[in-house]
């Protein structure tokens, strides 16, 4: 089957699933996949159990799409999160985002765990992606064009768009919400950055450094979505303190904020 087809028979037998088509799509980072759990009248497809759709093929991955209600509107989750380190390739790894899209799905949402580069952040901020740099040295848009879904060349020059960042700033001011925003970089990882590159990120424009969201926000915008990108300043980016980045932190940091990145997660909702 051509990759086109594969995506609009994935969308049709999703969509035969549900009453309702979802308008918002999320993809939750580090910390942040029990949003699922908080859908209403929820509908999990597993990627394994539609027909036709590749599977991931790194161990240990159980994608699934999840349906539901929220904050009065139709949403997906897309549960486990693929990664260009693990060794997908970007265009695998936008796959279920291209199927948001045949669904009808309008804006997604994207949320990481980034290492802070703005020497004006702390570790527990939450950062609204006003732009991003594709440092991963891969595309999803590499290959074929996907001409149903969009153009060869994509303008990119609003990707997060200013009319949905203003909507969302709005709405995490009047809900007390502190909200931090700025330009994040891809590394391709695993390896957190070394202080140098963290250096070469601050000068080139960058407010934090992460392993994920690029592929899925140019995916998403190819598409004719609107994105909303959020992260989570875990933890400052390496050299920034004299301390040693580790996995822990992220988690433990993403831990500790969890609650208000929930109720930012709410407030967008509301401001789509
Ligand atoms: N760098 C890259 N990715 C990350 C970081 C970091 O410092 N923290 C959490 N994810």
């Amino acid at each position: 089957m051509k990759l086109a087809e594969t995506i609009s028979a994935a969308a049709d037998y999703l969509l035969s699933h549900v009453q309702s088509r979802p308008t918002i799509g999320l993809v939750l980072g580090s910390g942040l996949g029990d949003f699922a759990d908080t859908l209403e009248n929820p509908v999990r497809v597993p990627y394994a159990q539609i027909p036709d759709f590749p599977q991931p093929t790194v161990a240990g991955h159980s994608g699934a799409f999840v349906f539901g209600r929220r904050c009065g509107r139709e949403v997906v989750v897309l549960q486990g999160r693929l990664h260009y380190y693990e060794g997908f390739t970007q265009q695998a790894l936008t796959l279920p985002i291209r199927v948001l899209a045949a669904m009808g799905v309008k804006t997604l949402v994207l949320t990481n765990a980034a290492g802070g580069v703005n020497l004006g952040f702390h570790a527990g901020c939450l950062m609204l992606i006003s732009d991003h740099i594709n440092y991963s040295g891969q595309n999803p848009l590499i290959g074929e064009n996907l001409d149903a879904f969009g153009p060869r060349f994509p303008d990119v020059s609003d990707l997060y768009t200013a009319r949905l960042r203003a909507a969302v700033k709005e709405r995490a001011a009047q809900a007390g919400i502190p909200l931090e925003e700025g330009v994040y970089m891809m590394f391709s990882g695993p390896n957190y950055e070394t202080p140098a590159e963290v250096r070469m990120a601050r000068i080139l424009g960058a407010d934090a450094v992460g392993m994920s969201t690029v592929p899925e926000a140019l995916a998403a915008g190819h598409s004719g979505m609107e994105v909303i990108g959020v992260s989570c300043i875990t933890n400052m980016a390496a050299g920034v303190l004299p301390v040693k980045l580790s996995h822990q932190e992220v988690v433990e940091t993403a831990n500790r904020v969890h609650d208000d990145f929930h109720r930012l997660l709410e407030t967008i909702l509301a401001a789509i």
